[in-house]
This record gives structure tokens, sequence and C-alpha cells, in this order.
């Protein structure tokens, strides 16, 4: 288990963290999961589920299935479990990308929502993904932070944590090292407006948040043979 994500993410899931997050990811994660059409006896796995938002929703789709999140961070685990009671087709398990507890061929369908470019090592982690799908199987992922999205790049100093910067290129040239095929990249735009002034501390000025929204957020979508 990589100690410092652990420890981090555990930070921001006591400091409300996973709400502000699933505020500011839902309206491109939905758009991701739409496109999954996933069907009602489905097996999904949400991978790096944060609060677990993104999982519920998955879980309304896969009705009869089973939907499982996992997240390095025991606390967002934990707040992704509170949150889920009433959900009897979901369950969360703290776990590493890297390392799914998982067997073989469990899942037909795999997302995961601004997370691949925290993983030391995402080659291994897509392995994994690729690992613990089904054939036919459709993996999802969505990333904000990218090479084209320039914006993004003032993330990498402030977070706390290394993060990978890649393009949609690479990207692709490592699903399909994992074995993934018929790999395609779009992407997604957030419809929710940019307000007039922005006092958020994520951008240094309103105009890099308004051509970070532009740009939009990455979406891979990758099936396995
Ligand atoms: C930016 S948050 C996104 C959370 C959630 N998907 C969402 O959209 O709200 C990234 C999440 O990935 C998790 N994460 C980072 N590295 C991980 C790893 N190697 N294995 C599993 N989870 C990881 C973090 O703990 C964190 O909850």
């Amino acid at each position: 288990m990589n100690e410092p994500l652990r420890l981090e993410f555990n930070e921001w899931a006591l400091a409300g963290k996973g709400a502000s997050m699933e505020r500011g990811h839902r309206p491109v994660g939905e758009q991701a999961i739409e496109r999954m059409q996933i069907p009602t006896q489905a097996t999904v796995l949400d991978v790096g589920c944060g609060s677990g938002w993104a999982t519920r929703l998955m879980a309304r789709c896969a009705r009869d299935g089973r939907v499982v999140g996992i997240d390095v961070s025991d606390e967002m685990v934990r707040l992704a479990r509170d949150e889920s009671a009433d959900y009897p087709n979901v369950e969360f398990q703290v776990a590493s990308a890297e390392q799914l507890p998982f067997d073989d061929r469990e899942f037909s369908h795999a997302f995961s929502m601004e997370s691949l470019y925290y993983y030391s090592d995402i080659a291994r982690a897509l392995g994994e993904i690729r690992r613990v799908m089904k054939a036919g199987g459709l993996f999802v992922a969505v990333v904000d932070l990218y090479q084209e999205n320039e914006p993004s790049h003032q993330w990498i100093d402030s977070l706390k944590v290394p993060v990978q910067l890649l393009s949609a290129v690479e990207y692709c040239s490592l699903l399909e090292r994992s074995g993934f095929m018929n790999v395609r990249h779009e992407r997604l735009f957030d419809p929710t407006p940019v307000p007039e002034v922005y006092t958020g501390t994520t951008f240094k000025t309103r105009d890099d948040f308004v051509l970070y929204r532009q740009n939009g957020s990455l979406m891979l979508r990758a099936e396995v043979p």
C-alpha cells in the first residue's frame, strides 16, 4: 500500500473533500457513466472510488449486479460505506489499484474518475484492471490533469503527493500495452457556468479556469478482447 497516498487522501476525506470532489467531478463523471450503458446484471469496479458517489450512480444501473469501489484511503472507504447503506449491491474495499484483491475476470465493467495519475505505476494498475475484467468488458476512465490541458499543470506543484503527467496518446498506448483493444479517447465538457468572479484556489486566475474548462476532461475508453 502506498502510505503517502493513503495519508494524504485520508486528510482529504476528513476535510470534507469527498463531497467537494463529487460536486466538481460529477457533471463530467455522469456523462462518462452514461456512455458506458451499464446493463442491469453488470459487475462493476470503481477504481479510486473516493466517497463512492460514482459507485452508487453505477449501482443504480447495475440493479441486479454488483458494484465494488476500491480506494487506497481507508477514510475515503469509511465515508463511502457510510453513505452507501441503502445500496445492497454496493461494497467497498481498501486496496491499491496496482494490486487488486480480486480473481481474474470478475468484472464486466470498470470505471475510474480522476485517479489514474496518482498511481506510482499506472501500467501495473492498468494490467491489474485488465486482469480482473471479463472478455468483452469495458473500461472507462476520466482524468482532468493531462498533458494537453495546460492549466491543470498548476496542480502538480500544489499537490502534496507526486502525480504523473501523461498525454492522451500515452494513456492510450499504456492501455493497449496492458492488453486492451479498441482504445479511444475523447473530451467531455462540464456545462456548469464559470463564476464571473473567481475566488477559488484551484487555479491562479479565472482565465486559467476558463481555459481548463474549454480544454475539457480526457475520457479514455478501452475494451477487453
Ligand atoms: C481525486 S480523488 C477522486 C475520487 C473519486 N473518484 C471522485 O471522483 O470523487 C482520487 C482518489 O484516488 C485514490 N487513489 C489514489 N491512488 C490510488 C491507488 N494507487 N490505488 C487506489 N486508489 C488510489 C485516492 O485515495 C482518492 O480517493
